[in-house]
């Protein structure tokens, strides 16, 4: 008789119905007037005593679950109405769409214009030592930016850290590779600063290195002016400003013509009618040497951009702290 019940039990909890007519064979098996579970209970009456404890309860859970189960089947049935009494051209209810972060867009544009200049993408640890993201780039053994105010120590003596920037994957790179390499690396990277409007403790940049045989300043200046031309319109204009980076020489900074006021000057552009885009140069023989790379036969170029400066200037955003507050009312506009 157990068997019997753990059978019927079974087919009770697999039962599905579609329309009315299952429900209703459904009803007549396990509820109307000859159901089977009152066949059961009729057994029932000639079961040995020491025996009707135990059947009792599981028969009448069985006559519970059948009711419980007929329920089910009838509400799963009027919840789901007919395509006939469903008006078809009612405007559907759409759920709330979520969307890309304007970080990764900006940083999905950048790659698709690189792609395009063949570059390929490449990433590299957030968490580095000392010699990736300084001593193989040159960085002289005092110089500042290894100091505690900027950057993150993870552990002392061995030194590991958070990146400071993404050069840590030029090392790399160059290290474990042959040329020629032309490619571009997006990361997160972290410095100690002060959290306000213009400084974060982490942003986003995307750095590219090119390394081959007869690589000239002019190849670094046509690769940039191509990605500005992209990236901020046809008519724009670029300079190349001197400047000083320990991985590269010669080193310049690139500025673009400021697309807010024109170059007339405006507050965007501190009224000098450019602004800062990215750092770049030509690789430094020293770090070509740290990665055993021969720099009589080999030349390169470098650069490495902000992508939280490029989105603030495409969105005149003057906040820095908005792209990590998650603030959906600030998400959605984009
Ligand atoms: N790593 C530099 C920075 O974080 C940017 C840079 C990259 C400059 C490559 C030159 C070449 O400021």
């Amino acid at each position: 008789m157990l068997e019997k019940i753990k059978l019927y039990a079974s087919e009770i909890n697999e039962a599905v119905a579609t329309d009315q007519e299952e429900i209703e064979s459904f009803r007549l098996k396990f509820i109307g007037k000859n159901n089977v579970i009152n066949d059961l209970f009729e057994e029932f009456k000639l079961v040995p005593k020491e025996l009707k404890k135990e059947l009792g309860l599981e028969l009448n859970k069985l006559k519970n679950q059948a009711q419980f189960k007929l329920k089910e089947l009838s509400d799963s049935l009027s919840s789901t109405p007919s395509t006939a009494e469903m008006d078809v051209t009612l405007p559907g209810i759409s759920g709330t769409e979520g969307s890309i972060h304007p970080i990764s867009q900006t940083k999905s544009r950048i790659i698709e214009i690189f792609e395009r200049q063949g570059f390929n993408v490449e990433s590299g640890p957030e968490i580095d030592n000392d010699w990736n993201n300084f001593t193989a780039l040159n960085f002289p053994k005092n110089h500042p930016a290894r100091n505690m105010q900027d950057t993150y120590f993870v552990e002392r003596e061995p030194d590991v850290l958070l990146r400071t920037h993404t050069s840590n994957v030029q090392i790399r790179l160059m290290s474990e590779r042959k040329p020629p390499i032309r490619s571009i690396m997006p990361g997160r990277v972290y410095r100690n600063e002060v959290i306000s409007a213009r400084a974060h403790c982490f942003f986003h940049q995307v750095e590219g290195l090119a390394v081959g045989k007869n690589i000239s300043f002019s190849d670094l200046k046509n690769t940039l002016y191509h990605f500005s031309k992209e990236m901020f319109g046809k008519s724009t204009q670029i300079r190349f400003r001197p400047s000083y980076f320990p991985f590269t020489e010669p080193s310049a900074e690139m500025d673009i013509r400021c697309f807010i006021c024109g170059g007339v000057g405006c507050k965007i552009c501190k009224h000098t009618g450019w602004v800062e885009i990215a750092g770049s140069g030509m690789v430094d023989p020293n770090v070509f040497e740290n990665c055993k790379i021969d720099p009589s036969k080999y030349s390169g170029f470098a650069f490495g951009m902000g992508i939280e400066r490029i989105t603030m200037l495409k969105h005149q955003i003057d906040d820095l702290r908005l792209f990590s507050e998650n603030d959906i009312r600030f998400l959605k506009q984009f």
